[in-house]
């Protein structure tokens, strides 16, 4: 195939080159050139316009494939939608190849399903698929990490379900910079996306973090792929969290949870027990909170240890979410109830490996670190809600009924929430619930200060 002419564009100032450049003669931004083609004359092809009217368009057929892993259909909106593009994210070795190899199991049943790995002959898939207890006379192997054969071999499987395992190891034989790089993932990915709408091909990319997190990435593509999942979980923890961080076709932050063992990923249909499965511990710094995860609550327990800091300036870290919010904390107790950590290391960890991004979780994180500077432990019948302002105060949250429920159906009977937040009090009656305007009241009610 002919090479397509290409150059390299300044991402920063638009400034072209016909060579790669370290630095922009024009902006002076350092590594900012990127291979794209040269596409001065570019006109729209004129071909079929498949033009309807809205009421038009028929909703009667189904339009998602259901696999029958729950925990993946639910995060996706409902099902695999057919024509659809997935980018699957994750640190390498997490699970995406097993997640997805066990997500055809059924769909292969009645559905061709090509599996197409640029990472594991297929002697290894097969080894895998065993192991999994996968038989799937309609999965289609091929190793391969060209482009062009990789679309060859569409043609001869006629796939419903595709995966490509992962974007990082294709290349398209039109762009001369090596597989990885920003231009190969980019290119590989449209050409993927054109066929996946074209022929209503369900179409998942496994794309790896790389140590930086951004460069030829999952994150390059985001905006491409019509849904994003991400596959996090600590290394050395079972547990496994798939999370939608862009849908096209459903909610997004949904989660579902996996356990990984040695038969492969295991759905967990009750995940606040296993979040909690350890923090019966009574011990100061341990405090319950209730998130909403997408649609879905889920109790997680957050630890903090604050301990006499041997270091000039004393440490501060946080496991789990934004390192911001744990210094903002800090310096709120510190300025409004004159608590002192100038000598103290802060660490907060959530417990499980998940990641949190609710402020409704910040008056649970300072009631853990308080409780651990304190060295004042909070019973295990709490859970504690709110979000915390710069002044002290604590600010309403949604979703506290369903935090509220969920809370109660593991067996807390005490909560601590923002006042007048919780409308409907029919459906936690028998809890004792706490309403409270400022971390002060909060920390009285917790420590009796
Ligand atoms: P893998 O799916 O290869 O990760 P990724 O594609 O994200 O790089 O999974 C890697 C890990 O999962 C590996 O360390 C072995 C483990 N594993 C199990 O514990 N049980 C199993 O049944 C399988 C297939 C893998
Ligand atoms: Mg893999």
């Amino acid at each position: 195939m002919a090479k397509k002419k290409t150059m390299f564009v300044c991402q920063n100032c638009g400034n072209t080159s016909v060579k790669w450049i370290g630095k922009c003669p024009e902006c002076n931004e350092w590594d900012s050139f990127v291979e794209e083609f040269d596409e001065k004359v570019k006109q729209a092809p004129v071909g079929k316009i498949n033009l309807m009217k809205l009421t038009e368009i028929d909703l009667s057929y189904e339009n998602r494939i259901k696999s029958d892993i729950v925990e993946m259909d639910n995060v996706l909106g409902g099902g695999i939608v057919k024509g659809s593009l997935i980018l699957v994210g994750g640190d390498p070795g997490i699970g995406k190849s097993t997640l997805l190899l066990q997500t055809t199991k059924k769909i292969s049943a009645d559905m061709n399903v090509l599996y197409v790995s640029g990472e594991e002959s297929m002697r290894q898939i097969k080894l895998r698929a065993k192991r999994l207890d996968i038989e799937g006379e309609n999965i289609f192997l091929l190793s391969e990490t060209n482009l062009s054969n990789i679309l060859a071999a569409i043609d001869m499987a006629k796939p419903e379900v595709l995966i490509i395992d992962s974007i990082q190891t294709v290349s398209s034989d039109e762009i001369t910079s090596a597989a990885g790089s920003v231009s190969q993932v980019r290119e590989v990915t449209n050409v993927l996306m054109r066929i996946a709408k074209e022929r209503g091909i369900a179409t998942f990319i496994v794309g790896h973090v790389t140590k930086s997190g951004a460069i030829a990435g999952p994150k390059v593509l985001e905006h491409i792929v019509d849904t994003v999942l991400y596959f996090e979980g600590e290394k050395n923890s079972l547990y496994r969290i798939l999370r939608s961080v862009k849908n096209r076709f459903g909610s997004t932050n949904e989660v579902g949870l996996f356990e990984m063992t040695s038969k492969g990923l295991m759905e967990v249909s009750n995940p606040s027990e296993i979040f909690l499965q350890n923090s019966n511990m009574n011990e100061p710094g341990s405090v319950i909170f209730p998130s909403v995860e997408g649609t879905r609550p889920l109790l997680i327990e957050i630890q903090s240890l604050v301990s006499n800091s041997g270091f000039a300036s004393p440490r501060r870290m946080g496991v789990g979410f934004d390192y911001n919010k744990l210094v903002m904390i800090i310096a709120v107790l510190e300025k409004k109830l004159g608590m002192v950590f100038s000598n103290e290391d802060v660490y907060v960890n959530i417990v499980g490996g998940i990641q949190i991004g609710e402020p409704a979780m910040d008056l649970a994180i300072a009631s853990s670190i308080a409780s651990s500077l304190l060295n004042k432990n909070i019973s295990k019948e709490w859970v504690i809600i709110g979000e915390v302002g710069l002044l002290g105060e604590i600010r309403v949250t949604p979703q506290i009924e369903k935090r509220l429920m969920e809370s109660k159906r593991m067996g807390f009977v005490k909560a601590l929430i923002p006042k007048n937040s919780l409308e409907d009090r029919s459906a936690v009656k028998g809890m004792d619930i706490y309403e409270v305007n400022s971390l002060r009241e909060a920390f009285k009610y917790l420590f009796n200060r």
